[in-house]
């Protein structure tokens, strides 16, 4: 075999291992729903943390559309990873950490957006709710935040007419 056939196997298996340990695979936003998601993002607080990178994809529309605001990406998967490292490298507004979410601590996030899965905002209402600071504006698409009112919701005009939701952390 190869070097280039090796690193390629060895590439996926990384992928396979951290989406398992994760509970989900970089799979990147869609057009449709990139495009409805920054329609409606009119002025967003800073910092704005995402959850979970993946290959970048929503990290350089934020990057672009908010060129003055502190963005601060999460993405533990190393190939997406480094994928997303070299997407973004032309924006120095933009912080892109291999490092778990999980243990991090959120409590400075003026905007937090995500696409991850139901067992997971579950566990992030928990984490939401003890963190964040009042006001602080949380956008998610496709998986809610179960128990939470959103403040707005809206659905891309795609096959799936995927929702979008926005909520602002109540005071507790
Ligand atoms: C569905 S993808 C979304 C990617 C990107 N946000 C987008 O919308 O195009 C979810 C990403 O979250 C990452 N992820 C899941 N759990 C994570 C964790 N605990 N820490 C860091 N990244 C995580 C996964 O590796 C995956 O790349």
């Amino acid at each position: 075999m190869s070097v280039f056939g090796a690193l390629f196997i060895a590439a996926c298996v990384c992928l396979v291992l951290f989406s398992l340990y994760n509970g989900i695979g970089p799979l990147p936003t869609s057009q449709r729903v990139k495009e409805a998601l920054l329609s409606r993002l009119i002025d967003l607080k800073g910092p704005i943390i995402e959850l979970g990178a993946g290959w970048g994809t929503l990290t350089v529309l934020l990057a672009k559309k908010f060129p003055d605001k502190p963005i601060v990406a999460y993405e533990n998967s190393w190939i997406p990873y480094l994928f997303a490292r070299i997407r973004l490298l032309k924006y120095p507004h933009v912080t892109l950490l291999r490092k778990n979410f999980w243990e991090e601590d959120l409590s400075s996030s003026g905007t937090l957006i995500c696409y991850l899965y139901p067992q997971a905002m579950e566990r992030l209402k928990v984490k939401f709710e003890e963190e964040l600071a009042p006001s602080t504006l949380v956008i998610t698409h496709t998986f809610a935040v179960p128990g939470w009112k959103p403040i707005s919701t809206y659905q891309a005009s795609d096959l799936y007419r995927t929702p979008i939701y926005q909520y602002r952390m109540p005071k507790l």
